[in-house]
């Protein structure tokens, strides 16, 4: 079976009714980063941090996967699919995904603040943790979220998988967040990549072929295409 690598992100979800980041009307217009994305922000005000992401896990209880998910499952019958999604959400494998990877983290899941190997699976119906909910040494849990200025420790599994692609199918992201935007870059010679996206990306390589679609018609479409592979 070919290989087919897909690296998604927030706008695969946009049409399950979650916002993406940067898009106007997008979460980074109505909360700062540096307030409830980065490990000085978990320091100044853990309510605030906890919070924010109780909310973002409570909108999870509410959402469906759209055709963009639906779409990559069913690929799975004529293809090795590997996704590697810089989302949080459970989207991917409530769409019934068996081979995911999680880059920036999943809020489905909590761990220890002072020991990152403690995580734990919140139960499927649970969106709320509280100030003073503890791991089992003592420590506060904190989102299991990958935050900015914090390392990605599955970039190099994801750079791996991403380099034995035969084909990559990049759908619904900015390309703007590194080191997840420079895995394009790991993609070998002879692979097709696609990139599925209303608006587009800066500085697309010239090699990239750009469906401008958003994620439900363009992975459509990207069904199409590969019929012929
Ligand atoms: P962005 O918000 O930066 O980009 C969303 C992309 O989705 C844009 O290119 C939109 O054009 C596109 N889009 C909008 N509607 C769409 C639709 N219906 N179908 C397909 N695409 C659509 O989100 P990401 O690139 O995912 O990190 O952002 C990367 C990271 O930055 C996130 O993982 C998050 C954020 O800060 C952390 O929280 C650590």
């Amino acid at each position: 079976m070919k290989k087919l690598v897909v690296l998604s992100g927030a706008g695969i979800s946009a049409e399950s009714g979650i916002r993406t980041f940067r898009d106007s009307d997008g979460l980074w217009e109505k909360y700062r980063i540096e307030d409830v994305a980065t490990p000085e922000g978990w320091r100044r005000n853990q309510q605030l941090v906890t919070d924010f992401y109780n909310q973002r896990r409570k909108q999870l209880l509410e959402v469906e996967p759209n055709f963009g998910h639906i779409g990559l499952a069913e690929l799975e019958k004529d293809f090795d699919v590997q996704i590697i999604t810089q989302n949080v959400d459970n989207l991917h494998e409530k769409a019934g995904s068996t081979k995911v990877i999680h880059l920036h983290g999943e809020l489905t899941k909590v761990r220890s603040e002072r020991y990152e190997n403690l995580i734990y699976d919140l139960s499927p119906d649970k969106y709320e943790i509280k100030i003073g909910d503890l791991c089992e040494k003592g420590y506060q849990l904190r989102p299991h979220i990958v935050w900015f200025g914090e390392a990605v420790p599955l970039i190099e599994k994801a750079a791996e998988l991403v380099s034995q692609a035969d084909i990559l199918a990049v759908i619904g992201t900015s390309l703007s967040v590194y080191p997840a935007a420079g895995l394009l870059y790991h993609a070998p010679m002879l692979c097709k990549i696609y990139y599925i996206d209303p608006k587009g990306a800066e500085n697309l390589p010239n090699y990239v072929n750009f469906i401008k679609k958003g994620a439900a018609e363009g992975v459509k479409e990207l069904q199409k295409i590969l019929r012929d592979y």
